[in-house]
C-alpha cells in the first residue's frame, strides 16, 4: 500500500520519480505527489486522484529540473484522499519534505505534543507528524540521518519514510519498519523505492533494507545503519527480470497480460525443481530432512487469493503426505492462540512478500518455535527474509491488483512442496511421485490450450453486464477455484459473487437461486472422481430452479451436456491438478466483464496490491 520513490543523481529527478510512480500505481491511487530540491528550497506538487491528475498539475505548474526528488502514490488510511492529505508532507518550517508508507500508530499523542509547541498541521494524516518531527530535529541542528533515527525511535507501527532536507543538496534519507523499501544501486546515481519496478529501467542491482534500518543516500554513496546509528550489514541482490516485464506489452490491461503469461509462469516455477526421474529437487529448502520428517502438523497462512491457493494445498498435502494440514487467513491466525510448537510447519503464501497480516502471522509462529516456509514471488521481500526457507514462484512481476499468475504459480509451488514432503517422509512411492510430477510438468501447454479456447468468454460476459449476483460452485479442489472465481468478480467487476462447496448447496445457498441467476460450476474429472456425479446432480438441482448454468467440465464429459446452458471444456488432468486449468476461464470472465462495464481492471476501487498495513 502506497508506492514511494526517491532519486539522487544526474538525471531529471522529477521525471525519474513520476515514471517510477507510474509503475507503482498498483500500490495505491488515491493521490500522487512529487517534491524536488531547487537551490536550497523544497518545491512540491501533489494532487488527489490518479497520477494523471498530477501530470496535469505539473503541466500547468512545472517543477524545476533538479537531481534530487521524492514521490508518492497513496492508498489512504488516515485522512481522506484530498490534495492536502497527499504526500509529500512538508514540515511547517519548510526544511524537510517526507513521504510515508504504513501507519504511525502513536501519531495522535505525537501530534498533540507538536500542536502544544505551536506547530500548525496542514493535513489529517498520521504521516505529517513524522514530517514535523523531522523538521524540528534538523532545524535544531541534527544531521538529516541522525534526525531520521531520532524520529524513528519515537514512532510506533509500520512505516517506510523517505525525506529530503532543504539544507542537504544531493542527499536523501530513508528508513523502514514493517513496510518495504529497496535501494537501487546505479552508476553515479541511486534510488530508493517500495518496489524494484520503479527503477528497473536504470539498474538491476538492488539492496534490501532490513527491519529498523536507516539508509543515507547520495549519488555515490549508500550508508546503512540501525535506528541507533550502528552500521548494518548490506543485503544486495540482482533483479532477474527487465523493464518489458513491468510494461503492458500491447495488452489493454496488465491483468490480461498476466493471465496470458500463466503457461510460462507455471513452467518457470517448476523449472529446475525436479530431475528426469521425477524426483523433487528443492535445493533452496534449507531445512534438514530430519526436521521435515518430525513435523506432525502443517498450517498454511495467507490472505486473499494466496489463501485460496492454500486451500488447494491442503487437499494435495494431506493426500500425499498424510500430515494434518490446516489453512487459515493470516489476520485471524495471528490474533487467536493457535496450537503450535517445534514440530509444526507453517507454510506462508504471499505474492508480494509484504502483506502485513501474513508477516505478523509468521513472526507469531516463529516465536513459538514453528518452522516457516514461505512461498513468495518477490525476491528480497520481508516475508521470505523472515522465514526459515523460501520457495520462490517465478511468475515475474504481477502488477494487476487482482492476482492471476501469482495465484496459479502459488498453487504449482504448493504441489512441489507437497510432493517434496512426500518424498522426504516416504509417504509415496518413487513411481507415484514421478507420475504426479510428470503430469504437473505437462500442465503449462494445457493452460495454453485453455487460453486458446477463451474466445467465447467475451460474448458470455456481454450477457451479464446488468447482472447483480453470480454464484460459483465446486467440490474438493474445485471449491477454492469457485472462491477464487468469485473473488475476481468482486475485485474488478464490483459484482456480488459467492463461491460455495457444492455439497453445501442444500444447507442455504440454494435459497439464493432464482430465474436467470448465473451459476458457474467446476465439475471434477469424470470417471476418475467419485464427486463427479454428485456435482452433476447439483447442476440439475439449480437448473431446475431456473439458474443459468455455466459449466466447466473436462473434454469428453457427456453427462454434463444436457444440464449446461454454457459449457467450457477443460483439458483432462487428475483432480488434484485441476485448479491449474479450471481457474483460467474464471479469471478471464472477470477481466472481460469489468472491461465491458468500463472499470479500471488493473486499479479497482478501494484496493491496493500490496496490503502493507493491517
Ligand atoms: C491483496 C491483493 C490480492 C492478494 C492479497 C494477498 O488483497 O489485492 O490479489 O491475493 O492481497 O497478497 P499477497 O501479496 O500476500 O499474495
Amino acid at each position: 500500500m502506497c508506492g514511494i520513490i526517491g532519486y539522487v543523481g544526474p538525471r531529471v529527478a522529477r521525471e525519474v520519480v513520476v515514471d517510477g510512480l507510474r509503475r507503482m500505481e498498483y500500490r495505491g491511487y488515491d493521490s500522487a505527489g512529487v517534491a524536488v530540491l531547487d537551490g536550497g528550497a523544497i518545491e512540491f506538487r501533489k494532487k488527489a486522484g490518479k497520477i494523471a491528475n498530477l501530470d496535469a498539475e505539473l503541466a500547468i505548474s512545472p517543477l524545476p529540473d533538479t537531481g534530487l526528488g521524492i514521490g508518492h502514490t497513496r492508498w489512504a488510511t488516515h485522512g481522506g484522499p484530498t490534495d492536502d492529505n497527499a504526500h509529500p508532507h512538508v514540515s511547517a518550517n519548510e526544511r524537510v519534505a517526507l513521504i510515508h508508507n504504513g501507519i504511525i500508530e502513536n501519531f495522535a499523542s505525537l501530534r498533540s505534543e507538536l500542536v502544544a509547541e505551536g506547530v500548525v498541521f496542514r493535513s489529517q494524516t498520521d504521516t505529517e507528524v513524522a514530517a514535523q518531527l523531522l523538521g524540528r530535529e534538523v532545524s535544531a541542528g541534527a544531521d538529516l540521518a541522525e534526525a531520521m533515527r531520532t524520529v524513528c525511535r519515537r514512532l510506533e507501527g509500520a512505516f517506510t519514510l523517505v525525506a529530503i532536507d532543504a539544507d542537504n543538496a544531493g542527499r536523501l534519507v530513508a528508513a523502514r519498519r514493517n513496510s518495504p523499501l529497496v535501494v537501487g544501486v546505479g552508476d553515479g546515481e541511486n534510488f530508493v523505492a517500495s518496489d524494484v519496478a520503479a527503477f528497473i529501467e536504470f539498474t538491476r542491482h538492488a539492496i534490501e533494507l532490513g527491519q529498523d534500518e536507516v539508509v543515507d543516500v547520495t549519488a555515490d554513496a549508500i550508508t546503512i545503519t540501525d535506528f541507533f546509528g550502528e552500521p548494518a550489514p548490506s543485503h544486495p541482490f540482482e533483479v532477474t527480470w527487465d523493464l518489458s516485464a513491468a510494461e503492458k506489452g500491447g495488452y489493454d490491461w496488465f491483468m490480461r497480460k498476466e493471465i496470458y503469461e500463466q503457461p510460462k509462469a507455471v513452467a518457470d516455477t517448476l523449472l529446475g525443481r525436479y530431475a528426469a526421474d521425477g524426483s523433487l529437487k528443492l535445493d533452496e529448502l534449507h531445512i534438514p530432512a530430519s526436521e521435515l520428517r518430525s513435523i506432525d502438523k502443517i498450517i498454511v497462512v495467507a490472505c486473499g487469493s494466496a489463501y485460496y491457493a492454500g486451500l488447494v494445498a491442503k487437499y494435495a498435502i494431506e493426500h500425499w503426505t498424510r500430515i494434518a494440514c490446516e489453512v487459515e487467513i493470516a489476520s485471524e491466525f495471528r490474533y487467536r492462540d493457535p496450537i503450535i510448537d517445534g514440530s509444526t510447519l507453517v507454510v506462508t503464501i504471499s505474492q508480494s512478500g509484504e502483506t502485513a497480516d501474513t508477516l505478523m502471522a509468521i513472526r507469531h509462529a516463529r516465536e513459538q518455535r514453528a518452522k516457516v516456509i514461505a512461498i513468495c514471488n518477490t525476491n528480497g521481500a520481508t516475508i521470505p527474509r523472515e522465514s526459515d526457507a523460501v520457495i520462490y514462484t517465478h511468475a515475474g512481476p504481477e502488477i494487476g491488483v487482482a492476482s492471476t499468475k501469482g495465484f496459479l504459480t502459488q498453487v504449482a509451488a504448493c504441489y512441489l512442496l507437497g510432493l517434496y514432503l512426500a518424498q522426504v517422509r516416504g509417504t509415496m512411492f518413487d513411481d507415484e511421485i514421478h507420475a504426479v510430477m510428470t503430469e504437473l510438468a505437462a500442465t503449462p501447454p494445457l493452460i495454453q490450450q485453455v487460453l486458446d479456447g477463451l474466445g467465447p468468454i467475451k460474448e458470455l460476459a456481454a450477457r451479464f453486464v446488468g447482472t447483480k449476483s453470480v454464484l460459483f460452485l465446486g467440490r474438493h479442489v474445485g471449491y477454492p477455484v469457485a472462491l477464487e472465481g468469485a473473488l475476481k468478480l468482486k475485485e474488478i467487476a464490483y459484482l456480488h459473487a459467492e463461491g460455495f462447496p457444492a455439497g453445501e448447496l442444500k444447507h442455504g445457498p440454494i435459497a439464493l437461486v432464482e430465474g436467470g441467476v448465473p451459476i458457474f460450476v467446476v465439475v471434477p474429472p469424470q470417471g476418475r472422481d467419485q464427486l463427479h456425479d454428485k456435482v452433476v446432480s447439483n447442476i440439475q438441482e439449480v437448473r431446475a430452479r431456473g439458474a443459468l448454468t455455466i459449466v466447466l467440465a473436462e473434454a469428453g464429459d457427456a453427462e454434463v451436456e444436457p444440464y449446461a446452458d454454457v459449457l467450457f471444456r477443460l483439458p483432462k488432468v487428475s483432480t488434484l491438478l485441476q485448479p491449474l486449468v479450471a481457474t483460467v476461464p474464471l479469471q478471464m470472465f472477470a477481466c472481460e466483464l469489468a472491461t465491458l462495464k468500463g472499470y479500471d481492471v488493473d486499479q479497482p476501487r478501494n484496493l491496493a496490491k500490496s496490503v502493507t498495513v493491517e
